[in-house]
């Protein structure tokens, strides 16, 4: 059937202007091309992307990467069958070596994983999805990340991603132009703080021009009444706290206050009390289990999602079960490194009834793999930034073709 017949890898720029790295892998009749993607508040126990140390892009060139898949990966996969995406995944790993994929690369290793899965996709004539599980049909929640904060824009906001959530809607394309109508709304509210309060920022929310959360969250849902949805029950919001990036000597720096992990969660159940919040994501530290199951205790009804705490690997998913430290996983396949791997992290978090956030970084390309990845686990929600920016838009309207060609038996898998 469809050997592998030749790889390319090569480096292109993400869309924050950093180097990564992009791969066509050929069959004789098939072709696949993947990019890699790359975060900012990247947790600390994810698989590492291999950077140059030369000054080229100040020193963060993916040249070695390319390098390794070039000599090292291409040699051993051409002449496999391009539908050993197992085979393949576990060659790579055991070429690299490390438990972090130190040593080819995470970014490398990734790159041809996702490659060869659509050069299969392509050889079999099949779409993504269908090629990796021919009953899919529902189509994930969209989460638009309208109000960037943290690390991913220039104000004092410490809470890094404010989401909409249109889960009321009966198709995924009637809940995705609900979201967009949010937030042009969003941008007039925002205008009267100034032109520059609707500069954006790194995943196409707008920069916000306030400092606390309750500021961020009133303007939301003025927004969604004034477009004319129920918030909560149409539209409800969702948070990424990425709590590591403000998190320092066991204090946690939000809304200008230094709190404790308890006050913390005390903080969380006022702001699930006074706003329609279904979605808490990475709500304290990477390593603070424990804050993390008692704000699970407290508002079991609220997904707690774990992003930085499980990043995408089994062991720490396992960790997190087993701690009942959250009921969601976050997954981002270049947290981990390869696709067999990343569908391994959602069926182990699917034994514990975890639901599923498949997500984007916040340096991304304009590669729809993940809108395809989504379609194909059956993940509740998917979230890939504000409907603003190529890179961003490009995930939400592949899941438009898809919704389009599953006509009838498209499935919306909001409520
Ligand atoms: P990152 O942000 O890609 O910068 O890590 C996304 C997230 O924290 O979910
Ligand atoms: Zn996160």
């Amino acid at each position: 059937m469809g050997k592998i017949t030749k790889v390319i890898p090569r480096e292109i720029i993400d869309s924050r202007g950093n180097p990564t790295v992009e791969v066509d892998v050929y069959t004789k009749g098939g072709f696949g091309r993947a990019a890699v993607p790359s975060g900012a508040s990247t947790g600390e126990y994810e698989a590492l992307e291999l950077r140059d140390k030369d000054s080229r892009f100040l020193g963060k060139g993916v040249l070695k990467a390319v390098n390794n898949i070039r000599e090292i990966i291409a040699p051993k996969i051409i002449g496999m069958e391009v539908t050993e995406q197992k085979a393949i995944d576990e060659l790579m790993i055991k070429l690299d070596g490390t438990e972090t994929k130190s040593n080819l690369g995470a970014n490398a290793i990734l790159g041809v994983s996702m490659a060869v899965c659509k050069a299969a996709a392509n050889e079999l004539n099949l779409p993504v999805y269908a090629y990796l599980n021919k009953e899919s049909k529902t189509l994930p929640i969209p989460m638009l990340n309208v109000i960037n904060g943290g690390k991913h824009a220039g104000g004092n906001l410490k809470i890094q991603e404010f989401m909409l959530i249109p889960h009321g809607f009966d198709k995924y394309s009637e809940a995705l132009r609900a979201a967009c109508e949010v937030y042009q709304i969003l941008k007039n509210i925002l205008k009267k703080f100034g032109p520059s309060a609707i500069n954006l920022g790194d995943e196409g929310g707008f920069g916000s021009p306030v400092d606390t959360a309750p500021e961020a969250l009133d303007m939301l849902v003025e927004a969604i009444k004034e477009a004319g949805y129920t918030p909560g029950e149409q539209i409800a919001i969702g948070l990424d706290s990425a709590a590591s990036e403000f998190y320092e000597n066991g204090l946690y720096e939000v809304d200008g206050k230094k709190l404790t992990g308890e006050q913390l969660v005390d903080y969380y159940i006022d702001l699930a009390k006074n706003y329609p919040i279904i979605s808490m994501e990475d709500p304290f530290d990477e390593n603070d289990f424990d804050s993390f199951a008692k704000l699970l205790e407290k508002l079991p009804n609220i997904s707690i999602v774990a992003d930085d705490l499980t990043v995408t690997n089994p062991k720490r998913i396992q960790m997190a079960i087993d701690k009942k430290a959250a009921n969601y996983l976050l997954l981002k396949v270049n947290q981990i490194g390869t696709l067999t791997e990343a569908i391994q992290a959602a069926d182990l978090a699917r034994t514990a009834n975890w639901g599923i956030n498949i997500s984007h970084r916040s340096g991304e390309t304009e590669d729809t793999f993940i809108a395809d990845l989504a379609v194909a686990i059956k993940a509740e929600r998917i979230k890939t930034g504000a409907p603003a920016r190529g890179e961003r838009t490009a995930k939400y309207n592949q899941l438009l073709r898809i919704e389009e060609q599953l006509g009838n038996s498209a499935q919306f898998l909001g409520y």
